[in-house]
Parts: C-alpha cells; sequence; structure tokens
C-alpha cells in the first residue's frame, strides 16, 4: 500500500474508467520507458462492453480485462488503490462517488470539465471525510517519475523523454492547469534534477484538492527536496499557502509563481480560459498573492521568465549544502514508434498479406474497377455493368450486361422442387436464419445443378477448337463415360423444351455479332436428343456457351480474356448470384408461413430391409 503522502509508486495499479484508448496506451507506453514490472493499469472498465482490450506493453501486446461496473472490477481486482475517471462531466460525479465508496480505492482522478460546482463541492467533502485524495475535476492530471503516469499527462512520450521524467529527481511540483503541468516538467528538468511528482489540480473554482494539499504531501516525502509550484490569478487557494508558510508548515524551499498578473492592464475582471482564473477581488490579483508569498518566505520570481531561473538556484543551493545530488540518468527503453506513424513519416514499409485490384475504398468513394460509384450510378451501368467491371474489370457494351441481367433474371428461380431451393427452405424450416439458410441452398450447386455452366464453356470449346465433329464430341464423351454438361434435363426435353433457353438464344441471335459456339452446340444436341429427348441443351450448357460466344462478339475482350474465364472458371458465379434471389424468396417465403421442420416424413425415405439369416 502506498503512503499517503505519497499517491502513487511503482506499483500502484489503476482502473481506467472509460474506453480511453489513446490515454490507455499513454499510460502503458510510460511504464515501459520507467521499466515498470507490471502495467499501471489493472482494468478497464468501460459500461458499453466487458471482455478484454488489447495494447502494447513496450514491443508486445498484451490483454487488459474490461468490465461493465466499478464494483465488478473492484471485486476481480481488489489491491487497485486509484482510479483514472475519463467518465464525461454529466456521469462523472456518479461514477467519482461509487468509486470513492469503495473501500479499497483511495485516489480518484477526475478528468472531465465541465463538472456542476455543487457536485465538485460534494465530492470533494466526500473524499476529505474518508481520508481520500481527488485530483481534479478539468485536469490532465498528475505523474510520480519513473513510477506512475495518469492518463495524457506531459504529453508526448518524446516530451517525457525530455522532460527525464523516467526517473525520479528532487522537486514536487504543483499547478492549477495541466499545460503550465507539462510546461513545468521541462524547465524542473533543466534547472535541478528533475521532478519526483508533478499533479495539476484543475481549473475549476472548487478542485477536489488544493495547492496546499499536495505541497503538504511533498513537504512529507522524503525523496523531495524543494517544492515548486505555478499558482493562478483569482480565488485565494494560495493564501493558504502563505498561511501554512508562515506557520512554518512549510519547511522545504518553495518556489512559487502565481500567473495572471497582466489582468491589471484590463480594464476589467477577465475570466483566464479556467472557471476558476478570474479575480473578484483585489486579494485574488496575481500581484497581491505574489506579494503575500514572497512576504511569507517563498522564492517568488519576478515574472515568469526567471521562474526557472530561481528553481536553478535553489537547486544549486541545496546541492552546495549536500542535500540534493545530479542524478546519474538510468538507459532510457528506446520509444517503439507506433506503426501508423512510422508509416506516415516513411520510415517503414511492408509487404501486404492481399492484393485487389477490382475496387478501392481508400479515398473519399468506393471506386469500383476505377469508377467512382457516383459515376457508376449516373452512367446507369446497372448490376450488368456492375458485373462487368467487378468480375472481368471491363465497362461492357450495354447490349452485353444487358444479357447478363436476362441471365440473373432467367435463373433467379426454377420453383421450390429444385436442389438448392428445396435444401434452403428445409433449413430455414428447421429454424435456420436467412444466411446459413442461403449458404446451405448455395452449397448445393454443383456439377449436376447448377454448376456445370463453367465445365459446359470449357468442354465445348475445346471440342470446336480441336476441330471434333458434333458426334465425334458426343461419342468420346460417351467412350469416357462422361455426361457432356450442358446436356439433359430431368423435367424438360424435346417436346416440353425449356423456354429460359428459347429466351437466351433469341437474345443472343439479335446482339451477338457471332454464335458460333451456340451452332456447335445445338448440332451436339441434334445428335443427344436424337437418343433421348430430354438430352437437350439445358440452361447451364445455354449460358456457358453463349457468354464465350459474348466474350468473341466483345471487342473489350482479348483471346486470354476468353481463355482465363474459361480456365478460372467464372461463369458458375452468374447461376450462384441470380439463384440467390429466387432463394432469399423461398427462405422468406417460409419465415413468413412460420413453417416449422422436425422430421421429414418417413415415406420420404428408403430403407435398408434388415437382412434375414
Ligand atoms: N450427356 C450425355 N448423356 C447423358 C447426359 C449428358 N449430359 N445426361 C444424361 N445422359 C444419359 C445418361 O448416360 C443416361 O443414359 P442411359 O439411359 O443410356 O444409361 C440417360 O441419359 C439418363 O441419365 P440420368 O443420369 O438418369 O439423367 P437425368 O435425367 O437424371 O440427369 C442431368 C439430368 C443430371 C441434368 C444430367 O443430364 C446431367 O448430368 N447433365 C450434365 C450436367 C448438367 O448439365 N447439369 C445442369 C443441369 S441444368 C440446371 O441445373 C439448371
Ligand atoms: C433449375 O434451374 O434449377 C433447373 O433447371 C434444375 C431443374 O432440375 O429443373
Amino acid at each position: 500500500m502506498t503512503e499517503r503522502y505519497k499517491l502513487f509508486d511503482k506499483k500502484t495499479q489503476a482502473f481506467v474508467y472509460g474506453y480511453q484508448v489513446n490515454a490507455i496506451q499513454r499510460m502503458l507506453d510510460f511504464d515501459y520507458i520507467c521499466k515498470r514490472e507490471t502495467p499501471s493499469i489493472a482494468a478497464i472498465i468501460n459500461p458499453g462492453r466487458a471482455g478484454i482490450h488489447k495494447v502494447f506493453w513496450g514491443t508486445e501486446e498484451i490483454l487488459l480485462p474490461m468490465y461493465r461496473t466499478i464494483p465488478e472490477a473492484v471485486a476481480e481486482h481488489p489491491h487497485v488503490e486509484v482510479m483514472v475517471n475519463f467518465a464525461s462531466y454529466r456521469s462523472t460525479f456518479e461514477t467519482t462517488m461509487e468509486a470513492l465508496g469503495q473501500p479499497g480505492i483511495k485516489t480518484v482522478a477526475v478528468i472531465a470539465e465541465g463538472v456542476p460546482e455543487r457536485k465538485s463541492k460534494i465530492m470533494t467533502a466526500t473524499a476529505r471525510n474518508m481520508g481520500k485524495t481527488i485530483i481534479g475535476p478539468a485536469t490532465v492530471g498528475g505523474l510520480v517519475a519513473g513510477a506512475f503516469r495518469i492518463g495524457n499527462t506531459a504529453g508526448t512520450l518524446e516530451n517525457i523523454v525530455e522532460s527525464k521524467l523516467y526517473r525520479p529527481g528532487c522537486v514536487g511540483f504543483v499547478s492549477k492547469s495541466g499545460g503550465m503541468l507539462n510546461e513545468a516538467f521541462n524547465i524542473v528538468a533543466r534547472h535541478s534534477s528533475g521532478t519526483v511528482e508533478g499533479v495539476a489540480i484543475g481549473g475549476d473554482r472548487y478542485p477536489g484538492s488544493n495547492l496546499l494539499d499536495h505541497i503538504m504531501r511533498y513537504e512529507a516525502n522524503p525523496e523531495i527536496a524543494m517544492i515548486a509550484c505555478l499558482g493562478e490569478v483569482g480565488g485565494t487557494d494560495e493564501y493558504r499557502i502563505v498561511e501554512a508558510l508562515e506557520e512554518g508548515k512549510i519547511t522545504k524551499p518553495l518556489v512559487i509563481w502565481v500567473t495572471g498578473t497582466c489582468s491589471k492592464v484590463l480594464p476589467t475582471s477577465v475570466q483566464f480560459g479556467h472557471a476558476g482564473a478570474r479575480a473578484d477581488s483585489d486579494q485574488e490579483t496575481a500581484d497581491a498573492k505574489n506579494q503575500a508569498l514572497r512576504d511569507a518566505g517563498a522564492v517568488v520570481p519576478v515574472s515568469f521568465d526567471d521562474y526557472g531561473d530561481k528553481i536553478g538556484e535553489v537547486y544549486e543551493r541545496l546541492k552546495a549544502e549536500g542535500r540534493v545530488k545530479d542524478v546519474v540518468e538510468p538507459e532510457v527503453p528506446s520509444i517503439p514508434m507506433d506503426y501508423n506513424k512510422a508509416v506516415a513519416s516513411g520510415l517503414v514499409r511492408k509487404p501486404t498479406t492481399l492484393i485487389c485490384t477490382i475496387s478501392d475504398d481508400r479515398g473519399e468513394e468506393v471506386l469500383y474497377g476505377g469508377k467512382p460509384l457516383s459515376k457508376v450510378i449516373d452512367d446507369e451501368m446497372g448490376i450488368g455493368g456492375v458485373i462487368g467491371l467487378l468480375w472481368f474489370k471491363k465497362e461492357l457494351p450495354s447490349w452485353a450486361s444487358e444479357f447478363i441481367e436476362m441471365v440473373l433474371q432467367i435463373v433467379a428461380d426454377h420453383g421450390p422442387a429444385v436442389s438448392a431451393a428445396h435444401n434452403a427452405i428445409v433449413a430455414s424450416c428447421a429454424g435456420k436464419d436467412l444466411i446459413s439458410s442461403l449458404a446451405c441452398g448455395l452449397l448445393t450447386i454443383g456439377p449436376r445443378f447448377g454448376g456445370a455452366i463453367d465445365d459446359a464453356a470449357r468442354e465445348f470449346k475445346r471440342a470446336r477448337d480441336s476441330g471434333l465433329t458434333p458426334e465425334q464430341f458426343v461419342n468420346e464423351m460417351k467412350g469416357k463415360g462422361i455426361n457432356i454438361p450442358g446436356i439433359g434435363h430431368r423435367i424438360k426435353n424435346v417436346k416440353n423444351p425449356d423456354k429460359r433457353v428459347e429466351l437466351l438464344i433469341g437474345y443472343a441471335r439479335e446482339h451477338f455479332e457471332t454464335t458460333d459456339l451456340l451452332d456447335y452446340a445445338l448440332q451436339v444436341e441434334q445428335i443427344t436428343t436424337a437418343k433421348k429427348g430430354n438430352l437437350i441443351l439445358n440452361v447451364d450448357g445455354c449460358i456457358g456457351i453463349l457468354f464465350l460466344d459474348l466474350m468473341n462478339s466483345c471487342e473489350v475482350f482479348t483471346e486470354e480474356d476468353v481463355e482465363s474465364v474459361v480456365e478460372l472458371g467464372y461463369l458458375n458465379g452468374l447461376f450462384a448470384l441470380g439463384r440467390s434471389i429466387g432463394l432469399i424468396g423461398h427462405i422468406l417465403d417460409q419465415k413468413r408461413l412460420q413453417s416449422r421442420l422436425y422430421r421429414h416424413p418417413q415415406d420420404d425415405i428408403a430403407y435398408m430391409l434388415p437382412s434375414r439369416k
């Protein structure tokens, strides 16, 4: 347990209330350069989400636990004495009071600005009655050099290293302003062996702890040889210091300056930034307070400009008296630079893990194949045009994108009895959600159903390009025992032709420059249907074959494009995409009907009879 004159040491652990990821990381980075053995944060309290939060601990990543409430965090980490409260001014009162109510929590840093003065007074009185400490509200916090940092105190790590805050010096510092605290860390480091502890009590009129509270802690702390303070125009806090000096309670040298001396040149009382920085009487002016402090024996400079010199003079005197020594600098671990910052400054590069050549969302607007989405819409490219951009990286002529749209409409559904619809319906009736049921349906697409488009394109192209006559092709496939992909249908036949195939052929004959492959396929169909009426060119076959005719008719495609479409298998995507429309319809239909499936009827299943012996 820390002694009360010391609010924090190298073992202190805090709760951070509020999901302040940057401040959390800054505290841990400070720990790293101070060579702390344990992180200064035991846990995060985030009312929005419990779980874990990933942070850097030096160059490695560690996990901090995250709780929704203060009691939950306290129950898991009873040794924690400090809460850094980033709650907004709206909830800071309730959360601070709740923290003060936990016996183990001894110090609460209240960061929020704008806490109502009435509530501040209640928080302060509660803390005082319990012998606890509040730093703030309206503060950056404070820092014990080489040990513990509240939130963002002292700014960047570079500033912390410049100000030598990674190890203790001999000065205890307190101010109202957080900005001045950061400035003072620098001044103190340049004019003495550095800071032991620095606190900003916050700029409100009724801070939870006052300047004298911290000065008295510094007085009691044997590691601190001299005290430095920056007061502020407005309020009477500095007169408590005057009284303590007069009563001999402050024995260590105190260098103090009250800022805001310029207020006298202004015609009326002006508030300087902080709620409390406004002189409502002569006594509250910076000049009056500086004079009173000087009279009481404090070291008061002539202006802020020689504040550092005064600290230096006192330090040199103490050194000459053998009461302080210069510090031997420890080795400071080099600060790992954040990857994003290093990239931004051009210091590092790394190979990417993924490549994308079809779209780009890094700018203001997503690009499809290099074209801004708004232009895609303005140009009325339609879903066929978008497929052209994202699948083929080409701007297709309108007749080609219309063909794609026709395919999607045509394959959208073929009733509930086909494999995909059946499976999606079963999954939906079994209570699966839309996406799972859709995936279940799509997974049946394969060589016997819907997934013959690519195979048909490949096989018919191969046969035609290698000069096989339709008859030779049919015999060759029969010889291999392979069903010709794109030929054959369970319910459609020559007498009951597939209307979809007729629609596609009609469109192609009207709009395509060439339908060579289709003509070849129809000759194959003549032979197969002569054997059996259902061995027609089916919808999969027709799409695959016509797509190659489309590519050959369209000058944006090269012969290599055609080869790659055939080789990589683009075209089953058309069936999967189009059929998803119908599958989603079937799933929603079942959900509307609230269909529930527990078992298939047994007469839907053929069972193996028990073998008789
Ligand atoms: N090429 C050559 N002969 C075939 C073909 C074909 N594509 N399909 C069936 N046959 C023959 C079979 O060898 C069998 O001959 P047999 O009676 O002499 O033994 C006869 O036709 C019946 O075969 P089944 O497998 O019973 O035919 P079924 O009507 O069940 O099959 C199917 C329909 C699955 C579409 C089948 O024709 C086939 O596998 N076609 C190739 C794959 C294909 O194109 N699938 C897409 C279908 S359309 C769609 O899913 C949207
Ligand atoms: C379909 O488009 O799903 C069908 O042609 C398949 C079938 O068996 O009817």
